[in-house]
């Protein structure tokens, strides 16, 4: 079976020609190191790492904070896959101290002297004291790496409207990507995403698959209803829930990041390309998902916490 090239979006770029893979293979999650494992690199991480780009998957998700940077660039050398057709992206989330320092070293250990994609991880440190400054200062040491063409494109993730309107009122230049929590129980606004269309920022999804994976996080959880929705709607497709999510996604102009330790399901994903829902079957799911609105990530902080609990979660 000839396995399907991955559809591209357009993204603002220095590169005139820059294009994103819709769905990238992340490598935080399921990959993350933690504790003594951080200086060791995992030969399972990188296999899988090189299983997905064997299928394809030429869009890698890392960050800083994943520690996995180290296999990204391991599995990048031993790939034939020329650079110029990868799409490697990373984010700054731990040193935000010293960003030229924490830039140079992710490149390092990714083994590129440019990433497509340089992503600040989160808002969150903003809403403490002195963190607007924070953020412009954060902000302003990105935007020089992005001139100095070693991050063909920067961006954000996590980003809501307030977050992303108080960094346009002294962002030089905009982010052109903003990857937050999305999928049928934690949909974003239609604010948010019509100050993404208003500003050219590319919508991405990770935690796509939330509604199949209420073990992931408490096992005596009950499955949600949408669940049920999405494998419905799948068998008029022949589709698998997690096609349906993932197209969900990508059918609101979304790229998609998701991941799999297994070759198998990286190729049943593949089976979200090529068709699409209908405007009746997007709208029924984020209908369903909203009666059960779930955050999968990030919920610990204490500022999101208050937000939830004022939505209703
Ligand atoms: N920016 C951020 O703050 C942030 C936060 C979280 C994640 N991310 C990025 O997004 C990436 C993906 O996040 P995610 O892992 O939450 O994505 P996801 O696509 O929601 O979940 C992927 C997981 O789903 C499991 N899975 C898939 N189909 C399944 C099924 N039918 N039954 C049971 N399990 C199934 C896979 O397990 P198997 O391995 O067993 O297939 C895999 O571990 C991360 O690696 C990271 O790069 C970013």
């Amino acid at each position: 079976m000839s396995l399907p090239t991955i559809p591209t979006l357009p993204l603002v770029s220095s590169d005139p020609n820059a294009k994103i893979p819709v769905i990238g293979f992340g490598v935080g999650t399921t990959w993350f190191k933690r504790g003594a494992d951080e200086d060791t690199l995992s030969p399972e991480t990188v296999d899988a790492i090189s299983t997905a780009l064997k299928l394809n998957y030429t869009h890698i998700d890392g960050a800083e904070t994943y520690k996995t940077e180290p296999e990204i660039g391991e599995a990048l050398h031993k790939s034939s896959i020329p650079r110029k057709d990868l799409f490697v992206v990373t984010k700054l989330n731990d040193n935000l101290d010293d960003v030229q320092n924490a830039f140079s070293e992710s490149l390092k250990k990714l083994g590129t002297d440019y990433v497509d994609l340089y992503l600040l991880h989160q808002p969150y440190f903003r809403h403490k004291e002195g963190g607007e400054e924070k953020l412009k200062a954060v902000w302003k040491e990105i935007e020089k790496i992005y001139e100095s063409g070693r991050a063909k494109a920067i961006g954000v993730s996590n980003f809501d409207v307030e977050d992303l309107e108080l960094l346009f009122t002294f962002a030089t230049h905009k982010p052109s990507y903003n990857q937050i929590e999305f999928h049928p129980q934690l949909a974003p606004s239609q604010a948010l995403l019509d100050l993404h269309r208003k500003h050219n920022i590319l919508t991405s999804a990770y935690a796509p698959l939330t509604p199949i994976l209420t073990a992931r996080q408490d096992p005596s959880a009950p499955t949600p209803k949408v669940a049920k929705t999405v494998e419905e709607i799948g068998k008029k497709y022949g589709k698998t829930p997690g096609q349906v999510l993932l197209r969900w996604v990508l059918d609101q102009d979304s790229v998609v990041i998701t991941t799999s330790k297994r070759e198998e399901r990286l190729k049943e994903y593949l089976g979200a390309l090529g068709w699409e829902l209908t405007k009746e079957e997007i709208d029924r799911i984020r209908e369903d998902g909203s009666k059960e609105k779930k955050r999968a990530f990030w919920g610990q902080i204490e500022y999101l916490k208050k937000k939830d609990a004022a939505e209703g979660f």
